[in-house]
């Protein structure tokens, strides 16, 4: 059967029919190979020189043998093996490459492409972040990651974008305990003159002036160094980082108090990662989210190991507070969230899971 279009001759019709045949045939293999490319990574990209790969360089402060260090490189495993190659994530861990205090500006710049700050230390560029330090603002780390997950959470965690930072991911290191050389630290009054180091934080500040302590803003990569000189007494910080660092070496006592939460946002260059396509940055959202599970369960396991290496070393004396001084602490240290109320917002602190019925 012959289909005729008014006003169009038999000539034409075959003539469009072979321009149309031959431009099927020469299209049909690329149209084939660009949709494959979308959507999977064939080709050996070990082949492919450094200007062709996604090159991520991914700096933070801690050993390798921590939450975050084993879970930055579980993650460079992931994504080489899910990309062929295509995506080379290049860690740099215990400040190699920048140390803390410096990691925030390359990331900025975009000398480096991710980084895994303590929260604590975003609280400079976005104050209202110090939410997440403020004493038993959250009893579990659940807690946490459902405040992170939540719209409170997102509306702060969305404030870094200001500053062309994007956050993928939250990583936990765990509850916070206090070390020091001087003396036991059985009732909050124990603290008093004591010199703390602290990460650079106001609220942090605050909690240790509250109980008649002094604070030092001091660098990671340095503390242990400055505990040595004696220039601070003590420290508040995560069983993991406690024994990655050997800090317990140069201290006498340790009280679990489990009064503070420490944990880390993943920050992409936001310029970098809307550079990305689409596919690089699925794989890349799915793998983050898939080691974010894995570093949380890690996390708790190895924050308990943590704990028994201690208690076999004897090598420090051990206090546990008990639900009782923990609410006597959380009393004590109230100014601290009034302080919080009246420099940044209230809105955050009620939305915390210890003020909802
Ligand atoms: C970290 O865990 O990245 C370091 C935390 C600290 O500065 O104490």
């Amino acid at each position: 059967m012959k289909i005729r279009i008014f006003g169009v001759g038999d000539d034409f019709l075959k003539q469009f029919s072979f321009i149309t045949t031959l431009c099927f045939i020469f299209f049909l293999p690329v149209i084939i190979l660009a949709s494959c490319q979308s959507t999977e990574y064939p080709i050996d990209h070990e082949q492919l020189g450094k200007d062709e790969r996604i090159v991520i360089r991914f700096s933070h402060v801690v050993g390798e043998d921590t939450p975050k260090g084993m879970a930055a490189r579980k993650f460079a495993e992931l994504v080489k093996e899910r990309s062929n190659g295509l995506i080379e994530v290049q860690v740099f861990s215990n400040g190699t490459l920048y140390k803390d205090g410096e990691e925030m500006n390359a990331l900025s710049r975009g000398d480096i492409q991710m980084i895994a700050p303590a929260i604590s230390k975003l609280t400079e560029i976005v104050p209202e972040i110090s939410v997440f330090d403020l004493p038993f603002a959250f009893y579990t780390l659940d807690e946490v990651h459902e405040y992170v997950q939540s719209e409170t959470g997102k509306k702060l965690t969305d404030k870094l974008k200001n500053h062309n930072l994007l956050v993928t991911g939250l990583w936990d290191s765990g509850f916070k305990q206090i070390s020091n050389s001087i003396r036991p630290i059985e009732h909050y009054s124990d603290l008093e003159g004591l010199r703390m180091r602290i990460m650079p934080s106001d609220i942090l500040a605050k909690q240790f002036t509250t109980l008649n302590a002094e604070s030092k803003r001091i660098d990671f990569n340095t503390v242990f160094n400055q505990l040595q000189k004696g220039n601070v007494d003590g420290q508040e910080n995560t069983l993991t980082n406690i024994t990655s660092k050997n800090l317990y070496s140069l201290q006498n006592y340790l009280t679990i108090s489990n009064h503070g939460y420490l944990g880390y946002f993943l920050l992409f260059n936001y310029e970098f990662w809307n550079s990305l396509s689409s596919d690089v940055q699925q794989l890349l959202t799915e793998t983050l989210q898939e080691v974010q599970q894995w570093e949380w369960q890690h996390t708790k396991k190895m924050d308990q190991e943590k704990l028994q290496d201690i208690k076999r070393c004897e090598c420090i004396q051990l206090h546990y507070l008990s639900e009782e001084d923990k609410l006597e602490w959380e009393e004590k240290l109230e100014p601290v969230y009034d302080y919080y109320r009246e420099h940044y917002s209230d809105r955050y602190i009620e939305a915390l899971p210890k003020f909802q019925d």
